[in-house]
Protein backbone atom coordinates (compact mmCIF):
# COMPACT_ATOMS: atom_id res chain seq x y z
CA UNK A 1 0.00 0.00 0.00
CA UNK A 2 1.14 3.37 -0.55
CA UNK A 3 0.71 5.76 1.96
CA UNK A 4 1.81 9.38 0.20
CA UNK A 5 3.71 11.33 3.35
CA UNK A 6 3.59 14.98 1.61
CA UNK A 7 1.93 16.39 -1.74
CA UNK A 8 5.18 16.81 -3.08
CA UNK A 9 5.63 12.80 -3.04
CA UNK A 10 1.80 12.32 -4.14
CA UNK A 11 2.41 14.76 -7.19
CA UNK A 12 5.61 12.87 -8.01
CA UNK A 13 3.69 9.45 -7.95
CA UNK A 14 0.79 10.68 -10.31
CA UNK A 15 3.65 12.37 -12.79
CA UNK A 16 5.06 8.62 -13.27
CA UNK A 17 2.01 6.77 -13.49
CA UNK A 18 0.60 9.18 -16.13
CA UNK A 19 4.14 9.07 -17.94
CA UNK A 20 4.03 4.94 -17.92
CA UNK A 21 0.23 5.00 -18.74
CA UNK A 22 1.76 7.62 -22.10
CA UNK A 23 4.78 5.12 -22.64
CA UNK A 24 2.54 2.23 -22.45
CA UNK A 25 -0.11 3.87 -24.85
CA UNK A 26 2.90 4.79 -27.39
CA UNK A 27 4.78 1.38 -27.38
CA UNK A 28 1.56 -0.35 -28.05
CA UNK A 29 -0.15 1.80 -30.48
CA UNK A 30 0.59 0.72 -34.12
CA UNK A 31 -0.42 3.49 -36.96
CA UNK A 32 -3.37 1.48 -39.20
CA UNK A 33 -1.74 -0.63 -41.65
CA UNK A 34 -1.19 0.82 -44.54
CA UNK A 35 -3.60 -1.66 -46.72
CA UNK A 36 -6.35 -0.65 -45.05
CA UNK A 37 -5.95 2.33 -47.06
CA UNK A 38 -7.71 1.68 -50.03
CA UNK A 39 -5.17 1.47 -53.09
CA UNK A 40 -6.46 3.66 -55.22
CA UNK A 41 -7.02 6.84 -53.12
CA UNK A 42 -3.11 7.55 -53.41
CA UNK A 43 -2.49 5.93 -56.81
CA UNK A 44 -0.91 7.32 -59.58
CA UNK A 45 -2.62 6.02 -62.40
CA UNK A 46 -1.92 2.64 -64.29
CA UNK A 47 -0.67 4.61 -67.63
CA UNK A 48 1.59 6.31 -65.77
CA UNK A 49 3.27 3.87 -63.84
CA UNK A 50 3.39 2.26 -67.08
CA UNK A 51 5.34 4.37 -68.56
CA UNK A 52 7.53 5.42 -65.39
CA UNK A 53 8.28 1.29 -65.37
CA UNK A 54 8.81 1.31 -69.21
CA UNK A 55 10.94 4.44 -69.36
CA UNK A 56 13.27 2.81 -66.78
CA UNK A 57 13.39 -0.14 -68.24
CA UNK A 58 13.83 0.02 -71.36
CA UNK A 59 17.42 1.49 -71.58
CA UNK A 60 18.37 -1.38 -69.25
CA UNK A 61 17.30 -4.27 -71.55
CA UNK A 62 18.85 -1.74 -74.44
CA UNK A 63 22.38 -1.34 -72.92
CA UNK A 64 23.11 -5.11 -72.65
CA UNK A 65 22.81 -6.58 -76.01
CA UNK A 66 23.66 -9.88 -76.06
CA UNK A 67 26.32 -9.07 -78.43
CA UNK A 68 27.34 -8.49 -82.20
CA UNK A 69 26.75 -11.85 -84.09
CA UNK A 70 23.87 -14.06 -83.58
CA UNK A 71 23.52 -17.59 -83.38
CA UNK A 72 23.29 -19.86 -86.04
CA UNK A 73 21.19 -22.53 -87.12
CA UNK A 74 22.36 -26.04 -88.96
CA UNK A 75 19.28 -27.54 -89.20
CA UNK A 76 16.24 -27.01 -87.27
CA UNK A 77 15.65 -29.47 -84.39
CA UNK A 78 13.17 -32.10 -85.43
CA UNK A 79 9.70 -32.36 -83.98
CA UNK A 80 10.15 -34.99 -81.18
CA UNK A 81 7.54 -36.29 -78.58
CA UNK A 82 8.59 -36.19 -75.56
CA UNK A 83 9.78 -39.78 -74.04
CA UNK A 84 10.43 -39.56 -70.36
CA UNK A 85 12.61 -42.66 -70.65
CA UNK A 86 14.65 -41.10 -73.46
CA UNK A 87 18.21 -42.23 -73.94
CA UNK A 88 18.91 -39.65 -76.66
CA UNK A 89 21.13 -36.64 -76.89
CA UNK A 90 19.96 -33.22 -76.38
CA UNK A 91 19.77 -31.49 -79.63
CA UNK A 92 23.15 -29.00 -80.25
CA UNK A 93 22.65 -27.28 -83.63
CA UNK A 94 23.18 -24.14 -83.30
CA UNK A 95 26.99 -22.71 -84.06
CA UNK A 96 28.22 -19.59 -82.08
CA UNK A 97 32.02 -18.81 -81.79
CA UNK A 98 33.85 -18.38 -78.34
CA UNK A 99 33.80 -15.22 -78.36
CA UNK A 100 30.45 -14.96 -78.57
CA UNK A 101 29.45 -17.25 -76.44
CA UNK A 102 31.84 -15.31 -73.80
CA UNK A 103 30.00 -11.92 -75.00
CA UNK A 104 26.54 -13.24 -74.25
CA UNK A 105 27.13 -14.79 -70.78
CA UNK A 106 28.66 -11.22 -70.18
CA UNK A 107 25.84 -9.46 -71.13
CA UNK A 108 23.74 -11.99 -69.50
CA UNK A 109 25.08 -11.49 -65.96
CA UNK A 110 25.68 -8.16 -66.38
CA UNK A 111 22.11 -7.59 -67.24
CA UNK A 112 20.67 -9.71 -63.95
CA UNK A 113 23.01 -7.54 -61.78
CA UNK A 114 21.38 -4.40 -63.12
CA UNK A 115 18.10 -5.25 -62.59
CA UNK A 116 18.74 -6.21 -59.16
CA UNK A 117 20.48 -3.23 -58.03
CA UNK A 118 18.28 -0.97 -60.16
CA UNK A 119 16.09 0.76 -57.66
CA UNK A 120 14.29 2.52 -60.49
CA UNK A 121 12.86 -0.06 -61.85
CA UNK A 122 9.27 0.14 -60.06
CA UNK A 123 6.96 -2.50 -60.30
CA UNK A 124 3.77 -1.39 -61.95
CA UNK A 125 1.08 -3.61 -60.13
CA UNK A 126 -0.93 -3.05 -56.65
CA UNK A 127 0.16 -5.17 -53.63
CA UNK A 128 -2.38 -7.92 -53.04
CA UNK A 129 -4.58 -8.03 -56.03
CA UNK A 130 -5.13 -11.01 -59.05
CA UNK A 131 -6.01 -11.03 -62.33
CA UNK A 132 -6.37 -12.96 -66.02
CA UNK A 133 -4.16 -10.90 -68.55
CA UNK A 134 -3.97 -11.49 -72.64
CA UNK A 135 -3.78 -10.10 -75.66
CA UNK A 136 -6.30 -9.71 -78.07
CA UNK A 137 -7.29 -7.69 -80.94
CA UNK A 138 -8.91 -8.26 -84.42
CA UNK A 139 -9.57 -11.79 -85.56
CA UNK A 140 -9.01 -12.50 -82.00
CA UNK A 141 -11.53 -10.20 -80.17
CA UNK A 142 -14.47 -12.56 -81.04
CA UNK A 143 -12.37 -15.55 -79.56
CA UNK A 144 -11.60 -13.33 -76.29
CA UNK A 145 -15.09 -12.79 -75.59
CA UNK A 146 -16.15 -16.01 -76.12
CA UNK A 147 -13.43 -17.38 -73.14
CA UNK A 148 -14.53 -14.29 -71.53
CA UNK A 149 -17.97 -15.76 -71.36
CA UNK A 150 -16.40 -19.40 -70.26
CA UNK A 151 -14.58 -17.94 -68.03
CA UNK A 152 -17.80 -15.98 -65.84
CA UNK A 153 -19.88 -19.19 -66.53
CA UNK A 154 -17.11 -21.00 -63.93
CA UNK A 155 -18.35 -18.49 -61.30
CA UNK A 156 -14.88 -16.62 -61.43
CA UNK A 157 -14.76 -12.90 -60.23
CA UNK A 158 -10.99 -12.51 -61.72
CA UNK A 159 -10.57 -8.91 -62.95
CA UNK A 160 -9.74 -9.22 -66.82
CA UNK A 161 -7.16 -6.80 -68.97
CA UNK A 162 -6.62 -7.19 -72.56
CA UNK A 163 -3.92 -6.03 -73.85
CA UNK A 164 -3.96 -4.63 -77.73
CA UNK A 165 -1.21 -3.93 -79.61
CA UNK A 166 -2.03 -0.13 -80.74
CA UNK A 167 -4.94 2.00 -81.05
CA UNK A 168 -5.88 0.71 -84.64
CA UNK A 169 -6.78 -2.70 -82.73
CA UNK A 170 -8.69 -0.55 -79.79
CA UNK A 171 -12.54 -1.44 -80.83
CA UNK A 172 -14.47 1.72 -78.77
CA UNK A 173 -18.08 0.24 -78.50
CA UNK A 174 -16.79 -3.34 -77.19
CA UNK A 175 -13.65 -1.76 -74.83
CA UNK A 176 -15.80 0.92 -73.33
CA UNK A 177 -19.65 -0.53 -73.21
CA UNK A 178 -19.53 -4.17 -73.61
CA UNK A 179 -16.26 -5.70 -71.65
CA UNK A 180 -16.56 -3.45 -68.84
CA UNK A 181 -20.14 -5.45 -67.93
CA UNK A 182 -17.76 -8.27 -68.03
CA UNK A 183 -15.28 -7.26 -65.81
CA UNK A 184 -12.38 -6.54 -68.05
CA UNK A 185 -10.74 -3.37 -69.54
CA UNK A 186 -8.60 -2.69 -72.55
CA UNK A 187 -5.35 -1.16 -72.55
CA UNK A 188 -3.25 -0.64 -75.33
CA UNK A 189 0.48 -1.21 -75.37
CA UNK A 190 1.21 0.98 -77.76
CA UNK A 191 0.69 3.83 -75.67
CA UNK A 192 3.61 2.11 -73.36
CA UNK A 193 6.11 0.96 -75.58
CA UNK A 194 6.74 2.26 -79.24
CA UNK A 195 4.80 0.29 -81.76
CA UNK A 196 8.22 -0.89 -83.57
CA UNK A 197 9.51 -1.84 -80.44
CA UNK A 198 7.74 -5.68 -80.02
CA UNK A 199 6.56 -8.35 -82.55
CA UNK A 200 3.21 -9.56 -81.32
CA UNK A 201 4.73 -12.84 -80.70
CA UNK A 202 6.95 -11.12 -77.99
CA UNK A 203 4.07 -9.61 -76.18
CA UNK A 204 2.68 -11.85 -73.49
CA UNK A 205 5.67 -11.34 -70.58
CA UNK A 206 5.66 -7.56 -71.10
CA UNK A 207 1.67 -7.50 -71.06
CA UNK A 208 2.15 -9.11 -67.97
CA UNK A 209 4.77 -6.87 -66.43
CA UNK A 210 2.71 -3.69 -67.29
CA UNK A 211 -0.27 -5.55 -66.03
CA UNK A 212 -2.05 -3.96 -62.54
CA UNK A 213 -2.33 -7.40 -60.88
CA UNK A 214 0.59 -8.51 -58.73
CA UNK A 215 -0.62 -12.61 -59.21
CA UNK A 216 -1.20 -13.28 -62.93
CA UNK A 217 -3.11 -16.12 -64.88
CA UNK A 218 -2.12 -15.44 -68.60
CA UNK A 219 -4.60 -17.09 -71.03
CA UNK A 220 -4.52 -16.77 -74.67
CA UNK A 221 -7.51 -15.09 -76.51
CA UNK A 222 -8.06 -19.02 -77.75
CA UNK A 223 -7.92 -20.95 -74.04
CA UNK A 224 -10.74 -20.99 -71.84
CA UNK A 225 -11.03 -22.42 -68.56
CA UNK A 226 -13.35 -25.54 -66.82
CA UNK A 227 -13.30 -24.45 -63.73
CA UNK A 228 -12.45 -20.89 -61.84
CA UNK A 229 -8.91 -20.12 -61.85
CA UNK A 230 -9.30 -18.71 -58.12
CA UNK A 231 -8.66 -22.10 -57.07
CA UNK A 232 -5.47 -22.54 -58.45
CA UNK A 233 -3.93 -19.40 -56.19
CA UNK A 234 -5.06 -20.51 -53.19
CA UNK A 235 -3.42 -24.14 -53.66
CA UNK A 236 -0.52 -25.65 -54.42
CA UNK A 237 1.67 -25.69 -56.47
CA UNK A 238 1.20 -21.76 -57.17
CA UNK A 239 1.26 -21.13 -53.68
CA UNK A 240 4.57 -21.87 -52.15
CA UNK A 241 6.35 -21.91 -55.93
CA UNK A 242 4.53 -18.77 -57.63
CA UNK A 243 5.33 -19.69 -61.58
CA UNK A 244 3.16 -22.45 -63.29
CA UNK A 245 3.73 -23.76 -66.78
CA UNK A 246 2.04 -26.22 -68.62
CA UNK A 247 3.84 -28.65 -71.10
CA UNK A 248 3.88 -28.74 -75.01
CA UNK A 249 3.76 -32.33 -76.50
CA UNK A 250 7.22 -32.02 -77.58
CA UNK A 251 10.90 -33.14 -76.12
CA UNK A 252 12.74 -29.88 -75.28
CA UNK A 253 15.09 -28.71 -77.98
CA UNK A 254 16.25 -26.10 -76.03
CA UNK A 255 20.42 -25.71 -76.38
CA UNK A 256 23.41 -26.87 -74.35
CA UNK A 257 25.28 -23.47 -75.10
CA UNK A 258 21.98 -21.38 -73.70
CA UNK A 259 22.64 -23.33 -70.42
CA UNK A 260 26.06 -22.06 -70.59
CA UNK A 261 25.48 -18.80 -70.96
CA UNK A 262 23.31 -18.52 -68.29
CA UNK A 263 25.05 -20.70 -65.59
CA UNK A 264 23.30 -23.10 -65.31
CA UNK A 265 24.08 -27.45 -65.60
CA UNK A 266 22.66 -29.14 -68.63
CA UNK A 267 19.54 -30.94 -67.68
CA UNK A 268 18.51 -34.44 -68.82
CA UNK A 269 16.03 -35.04 -71.86
CA UNK A 270 14.07 -37.09 -69.81
CA UNK A 271 14.01 -33.83 -67.28
CA UNK A 272 10.84 -32.48 -68.81
CA UNK A 273 8.37 -32.04 -71.74
CA UNK A 274 8.97 -28.45 -73.51
CA UNK A 275 6.52 -25.55 -72.29
CA UNK A 276 3.48 -24.74 -74.02
CA UNK A 277 2.58 -20.72 -73.55
CA UNK A 278 -1.04 -20.93 -73.98
CA UNK A 279 -1.86 -20.25 -70.49
CA UNK A 280 0.46 -19.66 -66.81
CA UNK A 281 0.45 -18.36 -63.70
CA UNK A 282 3.01 -16.17 -62.38
CA UNK A 283 3.82 -13.98 -59.01
CA UNK A 284 5.56 -11.00 -59.62
CA UNK A 285 5.70 -10.80 -56.03
CA UNK A 286 8.13 -14.01 -56.03
CA UNK A 287 8.98 -13.78 -59.84
CA UNK A 288 9.90 -10.60 -60.46
CA UNK A 289 13.48 -10.82 -61.08
CA UNK A 290 12.51 -13.63 -63.28
CA UNK A 291 10.01 -11.99 -65.10
CA UNK A 292 12.44 -9.24 -66.24
CA UNK A 293 14.93 -12.03 -67.28
CA UNK A 294 12.79 -13.48 -69.61
CA UNK A 295 11.54 -10.39 -70.80
CA UNK A 296 15.75 -9.61 -71.82
CA UNK A 297 14.89 -13.05 -73.66
CA UNK A 298 11.60 -11.62 -75.34
CA UNK A 299 13.25 -8.49 -76.22
CA UNK A 300 16.56 -10.04 -77.43
CA UNK A 301 14.38 -13.19 -78.55
CA UNK A 302 14.37 -12.84 -82.83
CA UNK A 303 18.03 -12.15 -82.67
CA UNK A 304 19.21 -14.56 -79.70
CA UNK A 305 17.76 -15.95 -77.50
CA UNK A 306 14.48 -17.88 -79.61
CA UNK A 307 17.25 -19.65 -81.54
CA UNK A 308 18.80 -20.95 -78.50
CA UNK A 309 15.85 -21.80 -76.58
CA UNK A 310 13.93 -23.67 -79.28
CA UNK A 311 16.95 -24.73 -82.35
CA UNK A 312 14.11 -23.98 -84.71
CA UNK A 313 11.87 -26.63 -83.14
CA UNK A 314 7.99 -26.67 -82.91
CA UNK A 315 6.33 -23.36 -82.06
CA UNK A 316 9.21 -21.95 -81.64
CA UNK A 317 9.54 -18.24 -80.22
CA UNK A 318 8.74 -17.28 -76.77
CA UNK A 319 7.24 -20.22 -75.07
CA UNK A 320 10.67 -20.96 -72.71
CA UNK A 321 11.53 -17.75 -72.02
CA UNK A 322 9.44 -17.99 -68.76
CA UNK A 323 10.41 -21.45 -66.98
CA UNK A 324 13.89 -21.04 -68.24
CA UNK A 325 14.58 -17.31 -66.97
CA UNK A 326 12.99 -18.63 -62.96
CA UNK A 327 15.39 -21.62 -63.44
CA UNK A 328 18.70 -19.16 -64.19
CA UNK A 329 17.89 -16.91 -61.30
CA UNK A 330 17.03 -19.79 -59.06
CA UNK A 331 13.51 -19.63 -58.76
CA UNK A 332 11.20 -22.22 -57.87
CA UNK A 333 8.22 -23.51 -60.77
CA UNK A 334 6.26 -25.67 -60.97
CA UNK A 335 6.01 -27.46 -64.64
CA UNK A 336 2.97 -29.53 -64.93
CA UNK A 337 3.63 -33.09 -65.94
CA UNK A 338 0.84 -34.63 -67.16
CA UNK A 339 1.05 -34.77 -71.02
CA UNK A 340 -1.45 -32.48 -73.12
CA UNK A 341 -3.58 -33.80 -75.17
CA UNK A 342 -4.86 -33.06 -78.39
CA UNK A 343 -8.50 -33.38 -79.01
CA UNK A 344 -10.31 -33.53 -82.49
CA UNK A 345 -11.88 -36.14 -85.15
CA UNK A 346 -10.04 -39.64 -84.82
CA UNK A 347 -8.85 -40.25 -88.54
CA UNK A 348 -6.97 -43.71 -89.01
CA UNK A 349 -5.89 -44.58 -85.29
CA UNK A 350 -4.32 -40.78 -85.33
CA UNK A 351 -6.01 -37.66 -83.91
CA UNK A 352 -7.00 -34.48 -86.49
CA UNK A 353 -6.56 -32.17 -83.63
CA UNK A 354 -8.29 -28.97 -83.11
CA UNK A 355 -7.31 -28.04 -79.55
CA UNK A 356 -5.40 -29.21 -76.72
CA UNK A 357 -6.37 -30.62 -72.90
CA UNK A 358 -4.52 -29.47 -70.20
CA UNK A 359 -4.73 -30.98 -66.66
CA UNK A 360 -5.84 -29.56 -63.39
CA UNK A 361 -2.23 -28.49 -61.70
CA UNK A 362 -3.19 -29.62 -57.90
CA UNK A 363 -4.20 -32.94 -59.15
CA UNK A 364 -0.89 -33.49 -61.41
CA UNK A 365 0.86 -32.14 -57.85
CA UNK A 366 -0.82 -34.30 -55.51
CA UNK A 367 0.67 -37.11 -57.49
CA UNK A 368 3.84 -36.08 -58.65
CA UNK A 369 4.85 -35.21 -55.12
CA UNK A 370 4.02 -38.79 -54.05
CA UNK A 371 6.32 -40.15 -56.36
CA UNK A 372 3.33 -40.92 -59.42
CA UNK A 373 4.64 -40.12 -62.50
CA UNK A 374 2.21 -40.65 -65.09
CA UNK A 375 4.24 -39.02 -67.47
CA UNK A 376 6.52 -42.38 -67.09
CA UNK A 377 4.00 -44.82 -66.52
CA UNK A 378 0.08 -43.89 -66.65
CA UNK A 379 -0.53 -46.88 -65.06
CA UNK A 380 0.28 -45.30 -61.23
CA UNK A 381 -3.28 -43.60 -60.94
CA UNK A 382 -5.58 -42.19 -63.12
CA UNK A 383 -5.15 -39.13 -64.56
CA UNK A 384 -5.85 -35.47 -63.17
CA UNK A 385 -8.71 -33.26 -64.56
CA UNK A 386 -8.77 -31.41 -67.72
CA UNK A 387 -8.67 -27.77 -67.07
CA UNK A 388 -8.28 -25.75 -69.60
CA UNK A 389 -8.75 -26.33 -73.34
CA UNK A 390 -6.44 -24.17 -75.80
CA UNK A 391 -9.09 -24.17 -79.11
CA UNK A 392 -6.50 -23.02 -81.58
CA UNK A 393 -6.36 -24.86 -84.76
CA UNK A 394 -8.36 -23.59 -86.33
CA UNK A 395 -9.38 -20.71 -83.79
CA UNK A 396 -13.41 -21.34 -83.05
CA UNK A 397 -14.37 -18.00 -85.10
CA UNK A 398 -16.84 -18.16 -86.38
CA UNK A 399 -16.56 -15.12 -89.02
CA UNK A 400 -13.21 -17.14 -89.79
CA UNK A 401 -12.84 -20.64 -91.03
CA UNK A 402 -13.75 -22.78 -88.05
CA UNK A 403 -16.67 -23.49 -90.57
CA UNK A 404 -16.51 -25.52 -93.50
CA UNK A 405 -13.76 -27.39 -95.53
CA UNK A 406 -11.57 -24.41 -95.96
CA UNK A 407 -9.36 -25.25 -93.03
CA UNK A 408 -7.24 -29.11 -92.32
CA UNK A 409 -8.72 -30.03 -89.50
CA UNK A 410 -12.64 -29.56 -90.79
CA UNK A 411 -13.93 -29.12 -87.24
CA UNK A 412 -17.60 -29.00 -87.57
CA UNK A 413 -17.79 -31.54 -90.32
CA UNK A 414 -17.77 -35.32 -89.81
CA UNK A 415 -16.33 -38.12 -92.19
CA UNK A 416 -19.77 -38.56 -93.45
CA UNK A 417 -19.76 -34.76 -94.44
CA UNK A 418 -22.70 -33.58 -92.01
CA UNK A 419 -22.10 -30.98 -89.57
CA UNK A 420 -21.17 -32.60 -86.00
CA UNK A 421 -18.82 -31.47 -83.00
CA UNK A 422 -15.57 -30.95 -83.55
CA UNK A 423 -14.34 -33.05 -80.14
CA UNK A 424 -15.44 -36.09 -80.30
CA UNK A 425 -11.71 -38.06 -79.23
CA UNK A 426 -10.17 -39.63 -77.55
CA UNK A 427 -13.53 -40.50 -75.65
CA UNK A 428 -10.69 -40.87 -72.33
CA UNK A 429 -9.80 -37.26 -72.31
CA UNK A 430 -13.53 -36.13 -73.26
CA UNK A 431 -14.36 -37.84 -69.67
CA UNK A 432 -11.69 -35.84 -68.07
CA UNK A 433 -13.88 -32.90 -68.87
CA UNK A 434 -16.83 -33.23 -66.31
CA UNK A 435 -19.63 -31.62 -68.25
CA UNK A 436 -20.21 -30.47 -72.36
CA UNK A 437 -17.37 -27.83 -72.46
CA UNK A 438 -18.06 -27.82 -76.38
CA UNK A 439 -21.76 -27.49 -76.03
CA UNK A 440 -21.33 -24.69 -73.52
CA UNK A 441 -18.48 -22.86 -75.84
CA UNK A 442 -21.46 -22.91 -78.57
CA UNK A 443 -23.46 -21.56 -76.51
CA UNK A 444 -20.99 -18.29 -75.71
CA UNK A 445 -20.35 -18.68 -79.53
CA UNK A 446 -23.51 -17.69 -80.18
CA UNK A 447 -24.28 -15.09 -77.23
CA UNK A 448 -21.30 -13.34 -79.07
CA UNK A 449 -22.47 -13.75 -82.59
CA UNK A 450 -25.38 -13.03 -82.36
CA UNK A 451 -25.43 -10.07 -79.10
CA UNK A 452 -26.89 -7.22 -81.48
CA UNK A 453 -25.16 -4.87 -79.43
CA UNK A 454 -21.42 -6.79 -80.85
CA UNK A 455 -20.18 -5.63 -83.34
CA UNK A 456 -16.97 -6.61 -84.25
CA UNK A 457 -14.37 -4.94 -86.96
CA UNK A 458 -13.38 -8.58 -88.46
CA UNK A 459 -16.90 -9.61 -89.10
CA UNK A 460 -17.27 -6.58 -91.66
CA UNK A 461 -18.17 -8.38 -94.67
CA UNK A 462 -18.34 -11.81 -93.31
CA UNK A 463 -21.97 -12.26 -94.05
CA UNK A 464 -24.75 -12.85 -91.04
CA UNK A 465 -22.24 -15.01 -88.54
CA UNK A 466 -25.12 -15.26 -86.26
CA UNK A 467 -27.22 -17.22 -88.34
CA UNK A 468 -24.30 -19.45 -89.58
CA UNK A 469 -24.22 -20.19 -85.67
CA UNK A 470 -27.73 -20.77 -84.72
CA UNK A 471 -27.91 -23.10 -88.14
CA UNK A 472 -24.66 -24.84 -86.58
CA UNK A 473 -25.87 -25.23 -82.94
CA UNK A 474 -29.25 -26.58 -84.59
CA UNK A 475 -27.93 -29.11 -86.12
CA UNK A 476 -25.43 -30.05 -83.58
CA UNK A 477 -26.39 -28.96 -80.18
CA UNK A 478 -29.88 -28.14 -79.33
CA UNK A 479 -30.99 -31.61 -78.95
CA UNK A 480 -28.97 -34.90 -77.56
CA UNK A 481 -27.65 -37.15 -80.44
CA UNK A 482 -27.26 -40.95 -79.93
CA UNK A 483 -23.08 -40.55 -80.93
CA UNK A 484 -22.23 -37.54 -78.02
CA UNK A 485 -19.60 -38.33 -76.27
CA UNK A 486 -19.63 -38.89 -72.40
CA UNK A 487 -17.86 -36.46 -70.32
CA UNK A 488 -17.71 -37.86 -67.40
CA UNK A 489 -15.99 -41.51 -66.62
CA UNK A 490 -18.31 -44.25 -65.78
C1 LIG B 1 11.56 -44.00 -75.42
O1 LIG B 1 12.94 -44.21 -75.23
C2 LIG B 1 13.27 -45.55 -74.88
C3 LIG B 1 14.75 -45.59 -74.54
O2 LIG B 1 15.53 -45.07 -75.59
C4 LIG B 1 12.89 -46.47 -76.03
O3 LIG B 1 13.17 -47.81 -75.69
C5 LIG B 1 11.39 -46.31 -76.32
O4 LIG B 1 11.03 -47.08 -77.45
C6 LIG B 1 11.03 -44.86 -76.54
N1 LIG B 1 9.58 -44.72 -76.64
C7 LIG B 1 8.98 -44.14 -77.68
C8 LIG B 1 7.50 -44.07 -77.60
O5 LIG B 1 9.58 -43.70 -78.61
Amino acid sequence: MVVFRSNKLRNIFYAVTALIVVCTIYLNWTPTPASVVPVTVFEVPLNERQAAFWKAFKPILESHAPGTSEPTLREPAAAQYFNASTTEPRPDLVTLSDDDLHAMEEAHAKYLREVSASSRLRPVHSAGTRGLVTTAGQTYLPVFMAALRMLRRTGSTLPVEVYMRDGGEYEKHICEHILPTMGARCLILSDVMSKAAIEYYQLKVFAVLFSSFEEVIWMDADCFALDKPEILFKNEPFKSKGLVTWPDFWASSVSPLYYKISGQPVPPMTERQSTETGVFLVSKKTHWDTLLLAAYYNFYGPSHYFQLLSQGGPSNGDKETLLHAASAVGKPFYAVSERVQAIGHEKEGEILGSAMAQSDPLADHALTSEGKWRVQDPAVASPPRVFFIHANYPKFNPGEDVFGTSFETTPTIKPDGSEGRAWTAPADVLTRFGSDAERSYWEEIKWVSCNKEVDFKAWKGKGDVCSNVEHYWQKVFAEPHDDDPKFVAD
